[in-house]
């Protein structure tokens, strides 16, 4: 029998990311021209509370994050920290506040910027999923504290998907020109969980236009996996979805009242 030690299973963390402590940066610089006219979309109300302090409640309310530094609009920084203390938030998380850009990739570049060392984690998660539970986030640091470097929630996807040539102008037919089978696609959602130092050469590396951050490791090289993802944590982004919001945290208030 050869004495060589064997190589470590694929699972095993990361010396210290067993126990690493986690930061969570939500990206709330949007203005959200599809939910239509009005404030910023996070800065919407839902059930009479702005959309994003809901969004920090979901990252708070995991014991393991630590520190939760927002993203505001460019412009909007003093306005959301006045927002925060003017919101019961819970005293065992930190709270910082830092101006955004032009991009959600540079306004996830922005917060990352501000992340004081020591978080070896780092969540990522849209203002614009409020409702997203906390047994998710939490599934979420679980997989990267068990060694994934890259980590997504998703869900298998009810809708058929097809691949079209975009038309020249909007409502314009479009010609189908594939149709992806289904049952290998996932819709992902946030909150997206990374080894910091990963995550932070995927934004040093990455300069295409990318709709999530788990995109930029994949086009860096290292595995992203999934983990389960909740159908309350979908995107608030066009109106029907405030409806299907208020519907959930009416659910949720009726649920607690018992
Ligand atoms: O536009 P989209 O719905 O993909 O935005 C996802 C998240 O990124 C939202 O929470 C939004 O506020 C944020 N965002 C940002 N900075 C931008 C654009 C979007 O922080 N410039």
């Amino acid at each position: 029998m050869s004495d060589d030690p064997l190589p470590p299973p694929p699972s095993t963390p990361a010396p210290g990311r067993a126990t690493a402590r986690t930061a969570a940066v939500i990206p709330a610089a949007g203005r959200g021209v599809r939910l239509g006219p009005g404030a910023p979309k996070a800065l919407r109300a839902l059930g009479g509370t702005p959309m994003l302090i809901h969004a920090i409640r979901a990252m708070a309310a995991s014991r393991a994050v630590s520190l939760v530094v927002v993203v505001a609009p460019p412009d909007g920084a003093a306005e959301v920290r006045t927002l925060l203390d003017s919101h019961a938030l819970p005293e065992r998380t930190d709270f910082l506040v830092v101006p955004g850009g032009g991009s959600r990739q540079e306004s996830v570049r922005l917060g990352l910027e501000a992340l004081p060392p020591g978080y070896d984690i780092v969540l990522v998660h849209d203002a614009a999923r409020p409702l997203v539970p906390v047994d998710t986030v939490d599934a979420v640091i679980e997989a990267v504290r068990d060694g994934a470097v890259a980590v997504v929630p998703a869900l298998p996807l009810a809708d058929t998907v097809k691949q079209v040539e975009p038309a020249g102008a909007p409502g314009e037919p479009e010609r189908v020109v594939a149709t992806p089978d289904r049952s290998l696609l996932r819709a992902v959602q946030t909150p997206q969980g990374f080894d910091r130092a990963t995550l932070v050469r995927a934004h040093e590396t990455v300069t295409d236009d990318v709709t999530d951050d788990a995109s930029m490791v994949e086009q860096l090289g290292p595995t992203v996996v999934t983990v389960p993802g909740h159908e309350e944590a979908f995107k608030v982004t066009r109106p029907l979805d405030l409806v299907l919001a208020e519907a959930v945290l009416a659910r949720r208030r009726l649920n607690d009242g018992f």
